[in-house]
């Protein structure tokens, strides 16, 4: 089923990691339609997945001389999509101009491959200056395979009020479950929250607890991020969350966490706790009813200290992201 949302056809959608996409073809499925991504050279190329022949996967095939080859009968595409070769084909017989894949928006970025359905490069993508910056360790984090819309999963991503439930022991603890005002900030950087005071039993590994104040922004539509600052230390860590909605009731997310100084821990011991912390989320994000997130603010109650998620959902309604089906 296709997900026909007119606002997402537009964005930059996280396909995969770029060390999950080898020289072979990689399938992937976008808002319910499949698309092969592939590698030429230095370049990232997706394609509808389908080819114009036969409709087998081209994601089956390979990548030969800069060209993507079907499975089925070796025909050959370039990376603009235009059939070049066709070996059924008597030398007398020209390829049919007809003969073409269908090509979308394809850019490699932060380490992740991103597809743009509707071709339209113009879409503005998040920047993530800490990402380039040699003073940040960079975590990858992903896939996680999620039965939920997107919405509902990155909102719980931007929820302070859960840390100390869901999270308990890890990301806050029940004697400090109450959450101190702060606004969300709208200019020319975008939108953001002032600084927010969480008290954590143990942020930075020493065991002692402390506040540590965590900043939420909303980057684009599928995609989020938050920093957590430790006062006394100058400890940054910054969470990116992107999600991918693969159809129109599963999605995957994927994550990139930066660090400014050393957790003294493996890269591997840092994703299987980011799993776990995820996993904790995972069946609240997977049960919430309706799985669409309400952007109208009758429908659920809130509370000041979710002013993060009501700036994310008029966020959504502003630029009218819809999340039907067709
Ligand atoms: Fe692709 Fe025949 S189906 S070449
Ligand atoms: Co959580």
């Amino acid at each position: 089923m296709i997900v026909n949302d007119a606002v997402l056809q537009q964005e930059w959608i996280v396909a995969c990691l770029s060390s999950e996409l080898t020289d072979k073809p990689k399938q992937v499925f976008i808002m319910g339609e499949r698309v092969v991504v592939f590698r030429v050279g230095d370049e990232v190329h997706a394609f509808k997945d389908l080819c114009i022949h036969r409709g087998a996967a081209l994601s089956l095939g390979c990548v030969k001389d800069g060209h993507l080859v079907c499975p089925y009968h070796a025909w050959e595409y370039n990376a603009e999509g235009d059939c070049t070769k066709i070996p059924q084909l008597p030398d007398n017989q020209a390829i049919p101009k007809k003969a073409r894949a269908i090509v979308y928006g394809c850019e490699e970025r932060y380490g992740m491959i991103w597809v743009n359905l509707s071709g339209n490069v113009e879409t503005p993508r998040f920047s993530l200056p800490e990402f380039e910056d040699p003073s940040y360790r960079v975590v990858m984090w992903g896939p996680q395979h999620v039965e939920a819309k997107p919405p509902r999963i990155i909102e719980n991503f931007l929820d302070v009020g859960h840390l100390a439930v869901v999270h308990e022991g890890y990301l806050g603890t029940s004697e400090h479950t109450e959450i101190g005002d702060y606004h969300m900030i709208h200019d020319e950087k975008g939108i953001r929250s002032e600084e927010i005071a969480i008290f954590q039993p143990d942020p930075d590994g020493s065991g002692q607890a402390k506040y540590v104040y965590y900043t939420y922004a909303i980057e684009r539509p599928l995609t989020v991020k938050f920093t957590k600052r430790d006062q006394e230390t100058g400890n940054l860590m910054t969470i990116l969350l992107t999600v991918q909605p693969k159809d129109a009731n599963t999605s995957i997310a994927y994550g990139i966490m930066l660090f400014n100084y050393d957790t003294g821990t493996s890269d591997e011991d840092t994703v299987k706790f980011q799993d776990m912390i995820f996993a904790q989320d995972k069946p609240v994000v997977e049960n919430q009813k309706p799985e669409d997130l309400p952007l109208d603010l009758q429908t659920e109650l809130s509370l000041k200290c979710d002013r993060v998620s009501i700036a994310y959902r008029q966020y959504l309604k502003k630029l009218g992201v819809q999340w039907g089906t067709a």
